[in-house]
């Protein structure tokens, strides 16, 4: 099969094109990386180069070794992607060890994968590991309310939870174990993945400081919706916070205890706490 006829190919393509037409991907911003099913592989094998030279991800991911991942290119534009899929992605296999990558297809023009690899590839390891093999997609974007609110609230998980559920009722249902958040780090280097990965263990949600978000799930439905969901609760808190700093009415501690009830869901008590 044509590589961009398979179906994980053309999933992958939409969710970045979707990020974009979000306004999320500005200039090169942003990143995404899928764990490609061995199926999969198999199913486009006769696209792939097996030798290529082997590179250094900046990390090791030894849970990962062997596996195929779609990313996104370093520098690469996301309104691109879709005009030009060969050029802005490409097809990684990692070593036996999980500390270095190959290129079998894409990036045509001779690029390197996202400068982002070292967080997306550990972050891959530890939600592989937790979620007993079901996540496949890490996804990096520029939301602008998001990073707004970094400015404004305090660094913690327990405030940027709280306040993202209390925005739409149905967000405690979508991200149930809250969000973490990762202090101002360097991006791209190994710090700020082992600080994101550790948050991973934990949440599907890392917000990157002054930065962005990373977001985990099974697929790419999931995932985007989780980003979306997200976001939209940022919005939400960012034009309350703009008309009047103080909630004239809120979802309470007891109303999210009752929504938990009725939909079956666990609410950390942490996060509960009165005000
Ligand atoms: P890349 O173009 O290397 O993916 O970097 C974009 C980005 O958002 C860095 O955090
Ligand atoms: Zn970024």
């Amino acid at each position: 099969m044509r590589i961009l006829d398979a179906e994980f190919v053309q999933g992958f393509i939409r969710m970045a094109n979707d990020g974009w037409e979000q306004g999320w991907h500005e200039r090169n911003g942003g990143n995404l990386t899928y764990r490609i099913k061995k199926e999969e592989v198999e199913s486009v094998a006769e696209n792939l180069n097996r030798n290529g030279e082997w590179k250094a991800i900046g990390t090791s991911v030894p849970k990962l070794a062997g596996e195929y991942f779609l990313v996104t290119g370093s520098g690469k534009y996301f309104r691109n992607i879709i005009v030009k899929p060969e050029d802005s992605l490409a097809v990684i296999e990692l070593d036996d060890r999980g500390e270095s990558y190959r290129i079998c297809w894409g990036l045509v023009n001779g690029d390197r994968p996202t400068s982002e690899l070292p967080s997306h590839l550990m972050n891959h390891e530890v939600k592989m590991i937790a979620s007993s093999r079901k996540h496949r997609v890490i996804y990096h974007a520029h939301t602008t309310n998001v990073i707004a609110l970094t400015f404004v609230l305090p660094l913690e998980d327990k405030v940027f939870t709280r306040e993202l559920w209390e925005m739409a009722t149905e967000c405690p249902v979508v991200f149930p174990d809250g969000v973490g958040v990762v202090p101002w780090i360097v991006p791209g280097g190994r710090d700020i993945a082992v600080a994101t990965s550790e948050l991973m263990k934990k949440y599907d949600v890392a917000i990157w400081a002054h930065h962005g978000m990373f977001c985990s799930g099974e697929d790419f439905d999931i995932t985007f919706g989780l980003m979306h969901t997200v976001e939209k609760s940022a919005e939400i808190l960012v034009k309350t916070l703009s008309m009047r700093p103080d909630k004239l009415q809120t979802i309470t501690p007891q109303n999210l205890r009752d929504l938990a009830k009725d939909f079956k869901v666990m609410l950390p008590e942490e996060f509960l706490y009165d005000k």
